[in-house]
C-alpha cells in the first residue's frame, strides 16, 4: 500500500476470545486484548480494512450456575459483567470494531442457521451420552482422559462431573483426516510450532464426535429442530466470529473479511479453534481461519491466578494508577507472545521508569526544551552531508523496517526492541553531539545545532507513529509536544526522515512518562 493510492483497502480480519462473562477479570484478560488492538492498530497504520472483535460468551452451565449462585437471572447477571467488560476496554484504549454477545438475537439466528445447515445434511445424530465433563472448562472428557489426568479435568485440573444425556452430535471423526492434511499442508495455521505438534497428536490419537446439544439445563440457544435441547456453548461461542462481521446481516461484509487473518486464543483454548472450530466450519462449508496463535498466560509470582488462590491482579487499578499505555506497553515488552510471563506491580514500575520515564521520556522531552532553549521554539529544517548526520537518518530507515518485519510476525517484543534500539541511539546522538557547547561556540552555534535539533524532533516524530499501535494514548501526546496536529489515524507511510515540516513551532508540556517513586508507591 506505501506511496500508492488505492482503490481498496485490503482486508484484514482479528480477534480475541469471546470472553465467559467472569465476575474475577484480571490483568490476563486484557493482556489478549492488548496485544490484539496492538496488532489491529498496526494494520489500520499500514493501511488495511480491519475488523477487529471481542464480545461476550454467555451462555452454558457455567454461567447459569454462577447467576443462581448470585440468586439472578442469567441475562441479569451478564448484563453487568458486560458492561464492566466494555468499561476495562475503553480504559485500556481497545479499538474494537465489534462487541459480539452470545445473547444477541442476531447470533441466536447464526447458530441456528448453520446448525440446521449441518444437521439437513446428515453431520449430525442423536445418541445417549454418558462421560465427564469440566463445567469451568466447559468440556467433555472421557474416563481415560480424566484417569491420566490423575483423576481430574485435563485442562484445568479441577474435579469433572458425571454427566449422562441424551444428546445430539457432530460426525467430527469425518473430518480428522481432512483437518489433519490442512494442518500439514499449512504450516502457518496454528502457531506456535509447539501447540501445532500437540494439536497433531492429539488429533492422531483419533477424534471423537463431539456432544453438540444438552438437556440438563435451558440457558443456551434452543436446537432449531428440538427445542428441549440447548446448543453446546462451545459451537455457539466460535460462531460469534461469523456474527461479529456480519454473518445473516451483511454478507457483502461478511465476505470480504472471512476467512479471518488471525485468531489470537490463550493456549487452553488452542484445541477448541484448531480441532472444532475447524471441523465446523468445513461442515458448515467455510474456508478455515489463516491463523490462530496461542498465547501464553501471566503468572502471578510463578502461579496461575485464581480466585481460590486470592492472587487475581485486577486490572483497573494499575491502569488508573499508572495509565493505560505503561501497563500496555508491560503487557506487550515483557512477555514473548508465546511463553508464559510473570506480572508484578515491582516490575512494572520498573519498566516504567527505565524504559518510559528514561529513554522515550526523557528523548521527548530534551529534544523539545532544547528547540525552545536554543531556537525558540522553531523546528529548522537543515540538511548537511556529514556523516554521523547521514548514519542517524539512515536509522530512521531501518528502524521502520525492522518494525514491520517484526509486526507482520507478530513479533511484538521484536518490534518493541526495534523502537528501543532507535531511542537509545537518538539518545546517544545528543550525549556524542554536546549540544550545550555547540549552543556557546558561535561558529557553529547555527547550523550544528539545526541539524541535530531537526534529526531529533523528527525521529521522536517517528517514534510517535511507531508506538501508536501499543501505546494510543502517548502518541498524540508527543504529536501535540512536537506541534504537530494529531491525525485521526497514524500513518505508517509518513514513518520516512524528513517529514517534520520546516517552521514548526514546538509546544513544551510535562514529561509524559513522570519517573515513578518507588518509595511512595509502597505504600
Ligand atoms: O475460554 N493470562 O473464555 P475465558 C493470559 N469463552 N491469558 C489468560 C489468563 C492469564 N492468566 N487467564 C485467562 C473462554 N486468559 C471461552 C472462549 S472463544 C470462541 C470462547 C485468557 O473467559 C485465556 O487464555 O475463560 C483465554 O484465551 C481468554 O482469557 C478467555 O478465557
Ligand atoms: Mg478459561
Amino acid at each position: 500500500m506505501k506511496g500508492t493510492w488505492s482503490m481498496e483497502k485490503p482486508a484484514f480480519y482479528i480477534t480475541t476470545p469471546i470472553y465467559y462473562p467472569s465476575a474475577d477479570l484480571h490483568i490476563g484478560h486484557a493482556y489478549c486484548t492488548t496485544i490484539a488492538d496492538t496488532i489491529a492498530r498496526y494494520k489500520r497504520a499500514r493501511g488495511y480494512d480491519v475488523q477487529f472483535i471481542t464480545g461476550s460468551d454467555e451462555h452454558g452451565q457455567k454461567i447459569q450456575r454462577k447467576a443462581e449462585e448470585n440468586g439472578v437471572q442469567p441475562i441479569d447477571y451478564t448484563n453487568k459483567i458486560v458492561t464492566d467488560f466494555k468499561e476495562l476496554w475503553k480504559l485500556l484504549g481497545v479499538s474494537y470494531t465489534s462487541f459480539v454477545r452470545s445473547t444477541s438475537p442476531e447470533h441466536q439466528k447464526t447458530v441456528q442457521t448453520l446448525l440446521q445447515k449441518v444437521y439437513d445434511q446428515g453431520d449430525i445424530y442423536k445418541k445417549d451420552y454418558e462421560g465427564l465433563y469440566c463445567v469451568p472448562c466447559e468440556s467433555f472428557w472421557t474416563q481415560h482422559q480424566v484417569d491420566e489426568a490423575g483423576g481430574v479435568c485435563p485442562d484445568c485440573g479441577r474435579p469433572v462431573e458425571n454427566m449422562k444425556e441424551s444428546s445430539y452430535f457432530f460426525r467430527t471423526s469425518k473430518y480428522a483426516d481432512r483437518l489433519l492434511a490442512y494442518i500439514e499442508e499449512n504450516p502457518d495455521f496454528i502457531q506456535p510450532a509447539s501447540r501445532r505438534n500437540e494439536m497433531i497428536n492429539f488429533i492422531k490419537q483419533g477424534l471423537d464426535d463431539l456432544c453438540i446439544s444438552r438437556t440438563s439445563f435451558d440457558w443456551g440457544i434452543p436446537v432449531p429442530w428440538d427445542p428441549k435441547h440447548v446448543v453446546y456453548v462451545w459451537f455457539d461461542a466460535l460462531l460469534c466470529y461469523f456474527t461479529g462481521i456480519g454473518f445473516g446481516q451483511d454478507m457483502d461484509k461478511f465476505n470480504k473479511f472471512w476467512p479471518a487473518n488471525l485468531h489470537l486464543v490463550g493456549k487452553e483454548i488452542v484445541r477448541f479453534h484448531t480441532i472444532i472450530w475447524p471441523c465446523m466450519l468445513m461442515a458448515m462449508g467455510f474456508p478455515l481461519p489463516k491463523m490462530v496463535y496461542g498465547h501464553g498466560w501471566l503468572v502471578v509470582d510463578g502461579e496461575k491466578m485464581s480466585k481460590s488462590k486470592g492472587n487475581v491482579v485486577d486490572p483497573v487499578q494499575p491502569i488508573k494508577e499508572f495509565g493505560p499505555d505503561a501497563v500496555r506497553y508491560f503487557l506487550l515488552r515483557e512477555i514473548n507472545l508465546g511463553s508464559d510471563g510473570n506480572y508484578s506491580r515491582k516490575a512494572l514500575i520498573k519498566r516504567i521508569n527505565a524504559d518510559l520515564a528514561n529513554d522515550l521520556g526523557n528523548l521527548q522531552y530534551r529534544t523539545v526544551s532544547m528547540i525552545e532553549k536554543y531556537h525558540k521554539g522553531i523546528v529548522h529544517k537543515t540538511v548537511v552531508d556529514n556523516a554521523t548526520d547521514a548514519t542517524f537518518r539512515a536509522l530512521t530507515e531501518t528502524t521502520v523496517t525492522d518494525y514491520e518485519k517484526a509486526m507482520d510476525a507478530y513479533d511484538l517484543n521484536g518490534s518493541i526492541r526495534a523502537i528501543w534500539n532507535f531511542i537509545g541511539a537518538a539518545n546517544k546522538y545528543i550525549d556524542e553531539t554536546t549540544p550545550w557547547l555547540l549552543a556557546k561556540d558561535e561558529a557553529k552555534k547555527d547550523e550544528l545545532s539545526d541539524v541535530m535539533t531537526y534529526n531529533l524532533a523528527d525521529a521522536v516524530r517517528t517514534i510517535a507513529i511507531l508506538i501508536s499501535s501499543m501505546m494510543p494514548f502517548t502518541a498524540p501526546k508527543i504529536y501535540t509536544q512536537l506541534g504537530l496536529a494529531v491525525p485521526e489515524q497514524f500513518d505508517l507511510a509518513e514513518a520516512v526522515w524528513g517529514n517534520l515540516p520546516d517552521g514548526t513551532k514546538v509546544q513544551k508540556g510535562q514529561p509524559i512518562f513522570p519517573r515513578i517513586q518507588e518509595e511512595e508507591t509502597e505504600k
